[in-house]
């Protein structure tokens, strides 16, 4: 397999950890001021009209209030699908940054703001424009299959933008078609993709920092306490984590194995902000969060993104309000990181992977 293990200088990667120490988690609020922000920001909703778009890491609070109020709640492929076949003026994207970028760059009509828009990601973090420009300057005859959680620069480079929810899909087509294949920024899976299809990538090294941190020893020995569980791993963890599901996939397929899979236990390996759509479809299963280096002390995620945690009630009602927040996408790279979103969503939509407006 190949690896290109130095792309990602040790500097960048203390740089990212640093900027997700230095992350502020939303402000905690009482139930009278949670009361008095929600009903706010469902008056703004409707005044802007605008709608929520949530990913399943976000609150509870929030991804309730999104339902509530006619957003969605998803995950990153039907956020970006939705967004685009929405008819509201105003977008607001509880998430992380790219997750707005690629609102904006499919409506550019369209109002998108963040409750906060240092929310960034490790993956996003850890793929310089530039490098990645010299990196598959040095392939010319790759096509360039980005993930989704990279900066829009960055998917002006490629040729396909995917998301775990059509990664193999994707991947395959392109083997059928006899192309080589240059993959950034998740390591992981990268891998996943290269084990599940049989095509070798010329890949970079990224890492979440989040699913990262998911250890194996602590897995086996949690799977022997509860015998009778299921394993469902997001394919951003570590290979020796994913070697261990029983199910792997995007946050969605990890729902939908609660939803529909027989048994009454599931260990998660993902954000555990998931548990409350899972608990919400499946009121009467049992999730127990799998482990992270949290027990070593090191860890700076324990299963929950610091950046998906600075959205909360008060940032959304301040940004609804003030109209602050706004992305912004300079258009002559939004056109050329079109072209592989929009190819991924026709895609997507031909084969079934997302909604499609009647
Ligand atoms: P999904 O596309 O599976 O929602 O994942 C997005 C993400 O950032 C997971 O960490
Ligand atoms: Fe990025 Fe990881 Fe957070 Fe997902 S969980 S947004 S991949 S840092």
């Amino acid at each position: 397999m190949s690896s290109l293990a130095k792309t990602v200088p040790l500097e960048l990667l203390g740089r990212i950890d640093k900027l997700a120490q230095s992350t502020q988690p939303a402000m905690s609020l009482d139930d009278e001021e949670k009361a008095t922000l929600t009903a706010k920001i469902k008056r703004l909703l409707k005044e802007k009209n605008a709608q929520m778009i949530a990913h399943y890491y976000v609150s509870d609070d929030l991804q309730a209030l999104a339902e509530e109020t006619g957003g969605k709640v998803a995950d990153s492929l039907e956020m970006a699908n939705f967004g685009a076949q929405s008819d509201a003026d105003m977008l607001v994207v509880c998430g992380v940054r790219f997750m707005g970028e690629t609102a904006k760059m499919l409506s550019p009509e369209k109002t998108v703001l963040m409750p906060d828009l240092n929310a960034t990601c490790s993956l996003d973090e850890s793929c310089p424009p530039k490098a990645f420009a010299e990196f598959c300057a040095q392939y010319p005859d790759h096509k360039v299959v980005v993930y989704a959680n990279t900066s829009v620069e960055v998917k002006a480079l490629a040729d396909w933008v995917v998301t775990s929810g059509n990664a193999l899909e994707i991947v395959t087509h392109l083997k059928e078609q006899g192309e080589k294949i240059i993959w950034a920024p998740d390591r992981h899976l990268g891998h996943w993709i290269e084990k599940e299809t049989g095509v070798e990538m010329i890949r970079w090294q990224g890492h979440c920092i989040v699913h990262d941190e998911f250890q194996t020893y602590g897995l086996m020995e949690l799977a022997k306490e509860h015998p009778d569980a299921k394993i469902i791993v997001h394919p951003e963890s570590p290979a020796e984590v994913v070697d261990l599901a029983d199910v792997v996939g995007s946050t969605r397929v990890m729902i939908e194995a609660v939803q529909n899979l027989p048994d009454q236990k599931f260990i998660v390996a993902t954000d555990y902000g998931i548990f409350y759509k899972m608990q919400q479809l499946a009121p009467e299963k049992q999730l127990i969060v799998a482990p992270t280096g949290g027990k070593a002390g090191s860890c700076i995620s324990c299963a929950h993104c610091p950046w998906m945690a600075m959205n909360g009630l008060q940032n959304l009602a301040d940004c609804l309000e003030n109209e602050t927040g706004e992305i912004v996408i300079e258009e002559s790279i939004r056109l050329k990181a079109l072209q592989s979103v929009e190819r991924m969503l026709t895609f997507s939509r031909e084969k079934g992977l997302v909604k499609t407006n009647p």
